[in-house]
């Protein structure tokens, strides 16, 4: 493997798709915002980057994971970002769940020094990471995405393409929308299961057995039965992607009273104090909302 890979942004998930690009013997540079957290990476064999601009110039390919448009308006634009060390050829993949506008903004900025920039929302969190098994949806160049695929499947087991920049922004946004009425509905109705007497092993049960199974249900089920709230994907992040959705969707003129209602629930979570926890502790505030 001779094509040098830069990654940036070494949290929860980050870190873990790094590592398998030292496995799979890549020459690896990263760079995070808070430096400490790459130490174990070094140590483990990748050298570090001083600013995003000196990542983007020892590196062919850069592939981030950071939490939100604002960490790429650091990341990419900034005067030590990685723009400032892009160059024709240069290539650039982003995993991080931004806005479609976000992401449209830092494909043109890399076409326009001869560079190219290809989005690849991932999805099976922190798990999926750390196994090399993410989904990942790509948008962009159609031949772009076929010349990232040995880097893609370096962290992901596959990559859907979507269509031209943007499309695959708004499809992880889709599929957060999905996760998070699939929450909502669980934790609605097992708080209400709790209060009739049921026990939460006999809701989960017949919800397995049945044609209202998921293997969501299955995943975060489990951690509500176990009170496991250890963190997979934070409950800020996904009321990001909530807000991120919500902001699409009015501007596309397409109104989604449903996700506004939820992202109430989940933003009563956060101001009780959860956000940092997994999104499967929306549970407390459903709880706490019904006296549970
Ligand atoms: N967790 C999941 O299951 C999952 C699944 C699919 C997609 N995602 C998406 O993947 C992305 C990362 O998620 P995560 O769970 O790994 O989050 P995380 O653990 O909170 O990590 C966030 C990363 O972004 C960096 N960052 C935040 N703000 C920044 C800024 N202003 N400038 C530069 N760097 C900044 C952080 O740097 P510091 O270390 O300095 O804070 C850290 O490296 C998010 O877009 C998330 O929505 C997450």
């Amino acid at each position: 493997m001779t094509t040098r890979i830069g990654f940036a942004g070494l949290g929860l998930m980050g870190s873990r798709m790094a590592r398998h690009f030292l496995e799979k013997g890549f020459p690896l540079t990263v760079w995070n915002r808070t430096p400490e957290k790459a130490q174990e990476l070094v140590l483990a064999g990748a050298a570090r980057a001083a600013s995003p601009k000196a990542l983007a110039q020892a590196s062919d390919v850069v592939v981030s994971c950071v939490s939100d448009p604002a960490a790429i308006e650091r990341l990419v634009f900034a005067a030590d970002g990685l723009l400032a060390g892009a160059r024709s050829g240069f290539r650039y993949l982003d995993t991080s769940t931004i806005s479609p506008e976000m992401s449209q903004r830092v494909a043109e900025a890399f076409r326009a020094v001869g560079a190219d920039a290809l989005e690849a929302p991932v999805t099976g969190s922190k798990l999926g990471a750390e196994k090399g098994t993410l989904l990942l949806m790509t948008g962009g160049r159609r031949e772009l995405h076929d010349e990232l695929l040995p880097v893609m499947m370096a962290f992901g087991s596959k990559a859907i393409y979507c269509g031209e920049t943007g499309q695959a922004a708004t499809m992880k946004l889709i599929g957060n929308t999905v996760i998070s009425f699939m929450l909502e509905g669980m934790c609605e109705g097992l708080v209400v299961g709790q209060k009739a007497g049921l026990s939460i092993e006999t809701m989960l049960e017949v919800i397995m057995a049945s044609g209202f199974a998921s293997p969501y249900y299955n995943f975060k089920g489990g951690a509500i039965a176990r009170r496991d709230f250890e963190q997979h994907f934070s409950i800020d992040l996904l009321v990001k992607d909530q807000t991120l959705m919500l902001a699409e969707s009015a501007r596309l003129g397409a109104p989604m009273p449903g996700l506004a209602a939820i992202r109430e629930v989940h933003q009563a979570a956060r101001a009780q104090g959860f956000g940092q926890e997994d999104i499967a502790a929306v549970v407390k505030a459903v709880e706490r909302a019904a006296g549970a």
